[in-house]
């Protein structure tokens, strides 16, 4: 009978990817996916470092998975991704029933770790990393009638911003040949898929070199969008840095690229993104974004923030409130600043922010969001947008869920259509999370 492994993802849109790539991996040495643990003879769980909070989680997860081995005891449970090569070693003595665990650049030798546990090797671990591995070789498992899909064009980090693990996670950049992209895009849209979103750390710092010319980020989205018109593409996640003018020409020649961009700011503080090595201050950041909003009709701007990182006074504080009002994002994710051991910030810097203010400061970034989100959306009452329908609405069955190019999320009531159809839609109300709209013209109404 097969064996049948059961994976799961925490964190990024990276790790999601990942874990395709892992299926695929294993599904080539005969493993059957299945969707409960207790139906699994080995356990993944592909993980986050990115704050404390996320990675306690994960460990009291971990010891819920390894109680199932009381039932099944011939069932393996490995730890892969990014608290892998965070923790090493130190995984061991936190779960000490844990067979494996594998950092993001070693999927390549889960079937040979696995080999090693069935036969009765315990702690086994690799979590080298690699300057060259990207995978560029191995399709991700897709199951059928998907509409949007992830492509990974180049992992790691070589920006080492203060606050941050990944650099030691998952090592210095490098990226994915242009032709294995091309294949995996063309395989993705022959399944259906009609929505990538290209990954990587820092997306925009891809470079390839063909042995004929180089090739850059706005190279690349050059030439999948010419490719494959009838693809909407997105990408994430960007830096500041690495934003140029080809990049915005590039999105505002194609109709097929989407017009939004996630660009983290983190803070609105020069002294505050000097101290997290950001290596921009706020006026580049706005200089960058008034090209985009200069040059793409609509084009909406999401971000990232964080509170209280070291350092940070009420006067920092109340100029990264300044900046969100300023920008005006449409959405962010915002997260309090969390201590990571090894880190820059954590060697140079005091985590001196107290807790409680940290809570205040992001409560109140995350109000202001929320009004701000809110005025972005009802700017969008009347208008008409193309909405790739993605599929239910989680909350009413009887309506369609699905995205704008600006992507924002859309609920319309259902009209016959199917997940993969755009559809053009128009907004009748809104929320500060989502737009509600009727399908335009309302042809199947009469
Ligand atoms: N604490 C809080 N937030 C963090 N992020 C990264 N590291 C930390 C940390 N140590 C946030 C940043 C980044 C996003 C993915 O997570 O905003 O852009
Ligand atoms: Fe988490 Fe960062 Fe690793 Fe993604 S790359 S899983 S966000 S630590």
């Amino acid at each position: 009978m097969k064996k049948r492994v059961y994976i799961e993802t925490y964190g990024c849109q990276m790790n999601v990817s990942d874990t395709q790539v892992i299926y695929s991996i294993l599904s080539k040495e005969g493993y059957e996916f299945c969707q409960q643990p207790a139906d699994a003879d080995l356990i993944l769980m592909n993980t986050c470092s990115i704050r404390e909070h996320a990675e306690e989680k994960i460990i009291s997860r971990a010891k819920e998975l390894i109680s199932l081995k009381k039932k099944k005891p011939g069932l393996k449970i490995g730890i892969v991704g990014c608290m892998s090569t965070w923790n090493k070693q130190k995984l061991f003595d936190k779960i000490p029933q844990l067979d494996l665990i594998a950092g993001p650049d070693s999927y390549r030798n889960l079937p040979l770790l696995l080999k090693q546990s069935y036969s009765g090797e315990t702690h086994l671990m690799d979590i080298l990393l690699s300057n060259t591995e990207t995978y560029e070789d191995i399709l991700p498992y897709y199951p059928e009638n998907y509409v949007t899909a992830f492509v990974s064009i180049m992992r790691g980090c070589n920006n080492f911003c203060a606050y941050c693990v990944v650099p030691f996670t998952r090592g210095r950049e490098r990226s994915r040949p242009l032709h294995s992209i091309m294949n995996e895009v063309h395989d993705l849209m022959e399944k259906g898929v009609k929505e990538i979103t290209f990954l990587g750390q820092n997306v925009n710092s891809y470079k390839w070199d063909d042995g004929c010319r180089k090739w850059f980020f706005p190279d690349l989205l050059d030439h999948v969008a010419t490719h494959f018109p009838s693809l909407r593409i997105r990408f994430a996640t960007s830096h500041p840095k690495d934003v140029s003018r080809e990049l915005v020409e590039v999105m505002a020649q194609y109709p097929n690229i989407a017009p939004s961009i996630h660009l983290p700011l983190q803070s609105g503080s020069n002294r505050i993104l000097r101290r997290m090595n950001r290596n921009y201050t706020l006026e580049e950041y706005k200089e960058k974004i008034q090209w985009f909003y200069d040059t793409i009709p609509g084009i909406t701007v999401s971000t990232d923030i964080i509170a209280g990182f070291c350092g940070e006074t009420e006067e920092d504080h109340q100029k990264t409130l300044e900046a969100m009002k300023d920008i005006h994002f449409f959405y962010a994710y915002m997260f309090k600043y969390s201590e990571r051991p090894g880190t820059l910030a954590a060697q140079k810097y005091v985590d001196d922010v107290a807790d409680d203010v940290k809570t205040r400061r992001l409560q109140e970034i995350i109000q202001l969001q929320q009004q701000l989100s809110y005025e972005h959306n009802l700017r969008d009452i009347n208008k008409t947008f193309d909405v790739l329908i993605e599929g239910p609405s989680h909350k009413n069955p009887n309506e369609w869920f699905g995205r704008t190019g600006q992507n924002k999320v859309v609920v319309f009531p259902f009209q016959g259509k199917r997940p993969g159809d755009v559809v053009k839609v128009k907004v009748v109300e809104v929320t500060s999370a989502t737009l509600r709209g009727i399908p335009w013209p309302e042809t199947n109404l009469m």
